[in-house]
């Protein structure tokens, strides 16, 4: 399928001319396909088709916008979240569907507001990344006279080859628990009548370009599931996600989903398997629409920054740029892409090829994974609006912010 950056270089998506929804909307503003999102999810269930017993929850981290999750679970993947706002997110977008999708609850620190949350699903599995908190799991389900499905969060010590923000797989990081640990606690919940050992679990990193670390974890993971007896021994394997999709510069040689489930399917038998996509999903689904303001020098400056769109100034990421109705950055070049925000680090593409003019408006691609989520008010900011083109229509899916909203939370100290 073509790109979002292509679409965008020839002007339109399905359709809709950016130039309009720039001239309408404003910018910079966060634009979704539809189409490509609803194909990124069938992609990802015809990559697990083939293992019998597979399931994919979305990871809401990656984008929690309501309209793309209602369209994400009408593709019938279940979802993965991180805390309570985002398992308000999952209802809010899913009222009224039936069967409801699968839930899964993971994160390194869970709150009570957050266990208390997922213990109100009755489809949510928390994933439990330590002794204590599965402790205050059991003992908060025990409290509300619930029996509730657990897993445990094994780091499997498999070094993700991805940016170091990124890698969480390698031992003596935040995450997870070693392997012995994570036997016990699963054993332990397998006989407390509070807890359901239902699932293992291990999320290696984000951004991993090829199968390979992928599989050396699942190969560790069933090993240990085979360690384990009783209702613990028969729980599923949840391998996370981290599906890479590589960046303008390059990417991956193989789907990376589709080449760990050929592997499984070959490799492991009756054992049922969980994902846990988020990047896969949704970052080519989405673009990040800016205007060129100036030129100085080899610095275009535009529009959009750092808080609008982190990723290039965190990770160094290297989103693919295209000038809308004109050309596609090359990927090396003397030209930086740099936005108003205060700092350095606030540049949306560097050393790049673009022959940028004022006025002319600029598609920033794979955009729509840990874009609008990571945004923030920083330099008195308000937030993009978020744009929806389905079958040839725009749909705002979340309105800009104004500074009154930026206002509205501050209070002065009264001395009364
Ligand atoms: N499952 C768990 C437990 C996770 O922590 C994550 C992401 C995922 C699934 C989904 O991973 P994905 O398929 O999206 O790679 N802000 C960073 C990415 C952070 C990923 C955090 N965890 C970025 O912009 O690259």
């Amino acid at each position: 399928m073509t790109s979002i950056e292509q679409l965008a270089a020839a002007g339109e998506i399905d359709g809709v001319a950016l130039a309009e929804i720039a001239e309408q909307h404003g910018t910079p503003c966060y634009v979704y396909s539809a189409r490509q999102l609803r194909s990124a999810a069938s992609a990802v269930q015809a990559a697990i088709a083939a293992l019998p017993d597979s399931q994919a929850s979305y990871a809401v981290k990656a984008n929690g916008n309501l309209a793309l999750l209602r369209i994400i679970a009408e593709a019938g993947l279940g979802f993965d979240v991180g805390s309570a706002g985002e398992l308000a997110r999952v209802a809010a977008a899913t009222a009224g569907l039936n069967p409801k999708p699968h839930l899964c609850m993971t994160g390194p620190c869970k709150s009570a507001a957050d266990i208390a949350a997922a213990l109100g699903e009755p489809a949510a599995t928390i994933i439990c990344e330590s002794p204590d908190e599965l402790t205050r799991v059991a003992e908060m389900a025990g409290a509300a006279g619930k029996t509730a499905d657990i897993g445990v969060r094994v780091n499997p010590d498999v070094d993700a080859a991805t940016h170091r923000h990124i890698a969480t797989g390698i031992a003596g990081g935040k995450f997870g628990v070693d392997a012995d640990t994570g036997l016990a606690m699963m054993e332990k919940a397998g006989s407390d009548p509070r807890l359901r050992a239902a699932v293992l679990h291990c999320h290696i990193g984000s951004q991993i370009a090829r199968a390979q670390p992928l599989i050396e974890a699942a190969g560790a993971m069933i090993k240990l599931r085979d360690r384990l007896s009783g209702e613990a021994g028969e729980c599923r394997i949840d391998l996370g996600g981290g599906f890479g999709i590589g960046d303008a510069r390059q990417r991956p040689s193989e789907d990376v989903l589709a080449a760990l489930a050929d592997w499984l399917a070959d490799n492991a038998h009756g054992i049922g398997f969980s994902f846990q996509p988020g990047r896969s999903i949704v970052a080519r689904a989405g673009l990040l629409l800016a205007r060129v303001e100036y030129i100085k020098g080899n610095h275009i400056l535009i529009d959009a920054a750092m808080n609008d769109l982190l990723r290039p100034a965190l990770y160094e990421a290297q989103h693919p740029v295209a000038i809308v109705g004109g050309k596609l950055a090359g990927t090396s070049g003397s030209m930086n892409i740099a936005g108003p925000v205060c700092e350095s680090a606030d540049f949306l593409a560097r050393d790049i090829d673009l022959a940028a003019k004022p006025g002319d408006l600029l598609a920033i691609g794979d955009a729509g994974a840990y874009g609008f989520v990571m945004a923030s008010n920083y330099n008195g900011r308000p937030r993009p609006c978020e744009l929806l083109i389905d079958a040839g229509k725009v749909a705002v899916i979340r309105s800009r912010e104004t500074i009154a909203d930026l206002l509205a939370a501050d209070k002065i100290k009264s001395d009364g």
